[in-house]
């Protein structure tokens, strides 16, 4: 079994509670006044967001100042006599001479006020009153009425999400501590999911380590990680459900990827989507249409035409459904961007070849990669001595030149083949 990392980083001092400075500070002052056995309010409630560190700063505080911590779970407060047996003997105990200190910690209190019968709440009033020791309650959300008379008793803590930096910078220790090689852009997106809330952060970080030890954008993508996913995903949903153009047109609204690869999207999850034959027929019909308009729209830079492709690609396939779908189907990742993403460094090299012949013999990089390269390609392969004359000329890398000959390694050569420009370069 592995250790969840965020108990093995739980904080162990206060000092290594990150942010929420203001909260930890009220805390501070709080049990200071307990200590000097003048206590502000006999219980503090600390509430804010999941994850940022409520509990945390109870637990390492109490390591930290030699506090022996009971927990009272929110079911045990269902039963007045158990409440009694737990706070009424913590309470006796820290009356003794020569005892450890104690503090009590409610953890999830909304969770007690959530209840059916809220019986738990008049125990923990009553249990405020009557303590000798510090409690510490904790809740998300401390505003609903059932906690009303409690708030009053408490001193108030409120906890903020964790700032993105500051969590960035947390994960990027524990990368270091486990040995894990991560990209800032990874730690980036899983610091932007998180949306503050550092105990996720951890969990996925560690999610994410299960697929080896090195992390890169790739690894988040194929683990269709970035909430650009989930996105693209609701999308699709609504595209392949929707009874109407205008509702499946929307789909497209707060979309971040651009139309064209949507399409693919589209195009490449049609057939699970459509089971019937015919109504995947007429998809693919609304599909090939909105493929012309966006060959011109590529070719012609005639982006207006956009306002035709679009609606026929998501409205046209909205309507082409005649039979209501059997359950939900899973949606893939479209065949051609998986393609593009491993070859991705390959046409990195490609469009470099190009644009170097492009600018050497005054030509398009569109026809460079038609009427120059097969031949460059087949030059630098076959003839030892214009190669390297050829390189000079082109001032070619060694990786690009390696990418013309195909050398080395097999299966180089085989990409050459399949990069041979049929169709339009990218560029
Ligand atoms: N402010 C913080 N400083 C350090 N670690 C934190 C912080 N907040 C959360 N964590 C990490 O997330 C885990 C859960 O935090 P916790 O204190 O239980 O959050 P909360 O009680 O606010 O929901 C901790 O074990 C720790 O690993
Ligand atoms: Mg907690």
């Amino acid at each position: 079994m592995t250790v969840p990392w965020v108990e093995k980083y739980r904080p162990k001092r206060v000092s290594e509670v990150i942010g929420n400075k203001e909260a930890v500070q009220a805390f501070l002052s709080w049990m200071d006044s307990w200590e000097k056995g003048k206590p502000l309010k006999k219980a503090a409630l600390l509430y804010g967001p999941p994850g940022v560190g409520k509990t945390s700063l109870a637990i390492a505080y109490a390591k930290e100042k030699g506090y022996d911590l009971v927990e009272v779970n929110a079911s045990d407060w269902r039963t007045a006599e158990k409440v009694k047996a737990i706070v009424g003997s913590a309470c006796e105990y820290a009356t003794l001479d020569g005892m450890r200190k104690r503090m009590i910690l409610v953890d999830e209190v909304d969770g007690i006020a959530g209840q059916e019968d809220a019986g738990g709440i008049p125990a923990i009033r009553d249990a405020i009153e009557k303590t000798k020791v510090p409690i510490v309650l904790v809740a998300n959300n401390p505003w609903s009425q059932r906690l009303a008379t409690i708030r009053d008793m408490c001193e108030m803590i409120e906890f903020k999400h964790i700032h993105k930096q500051l969590i960035m910078s947390h994960l990027r220790k524990i990368c270091t501590l486990e040995g894990l090689e991560c990209g800032d852009d990874v730690l980036k997106a899983v610091a932007e999911r998180s949306n503050g809330d550092l105990r996720s952060a951890i969990n996925d970080l560690q999610a994410l380590a299960m697929a080896g030890p090195r992390i890169d954008g790739s690894t988040l993508v194929a683990l269709g990680y970035r909430d650009r996913v989930k996105e693209i995903f609701s999308a699709l949903v609504q595209v392949f459900q929707s009874k109407t153009v205008k509702e499946a047109w929307a789909s497209t609204e707060n979309l971040e990827i651009d139309p064209d690869s949507f399409f693919n999207w589209i195009l490449d999850n049609a057939p699970q989507q459509l089971s019937d034959p015919a109504d995947l027929e007429r998809a693919m019909d609304f599909l090939a249409r909105a493929d012309l308009y966006f060959a011109r729209i590529r070719r012609m830079q005639r982006w207006g035409l956009l306002r035709y492709a679009v609606p026929i690609m998501t409205g046209g396939v909205a309507l082409s459904r005649k039979k209501t779908p059997k359950g939900f189907v899973k949606f893939s990742f479209p065949h051609r961007i998986r393609t593009l993403q491993a070859t991705k460094r390959e046409r990195e090299l490609r469009e470099g070849v190009l644009g170097k012949i492009a600018s050497k013999c005054h030509m398009s990089s569109y026809k460079a990669g038609t009427e120059m390269l097969p031949f460059l390609s087949f030059i630098l392969k076959n003839d030892g001595h214009a190669a390297k004359e050829l390189k000079r000329f082109f001032e070619l890398s060694d990786p690009e030149e390696s990418y013309l000959t195909g050398k080395p390694g097999e299966e180089k050569e085989a990409s050459v083949k399949a990069t041979k420009p049929k169709k339009r370069p990218s560029a």
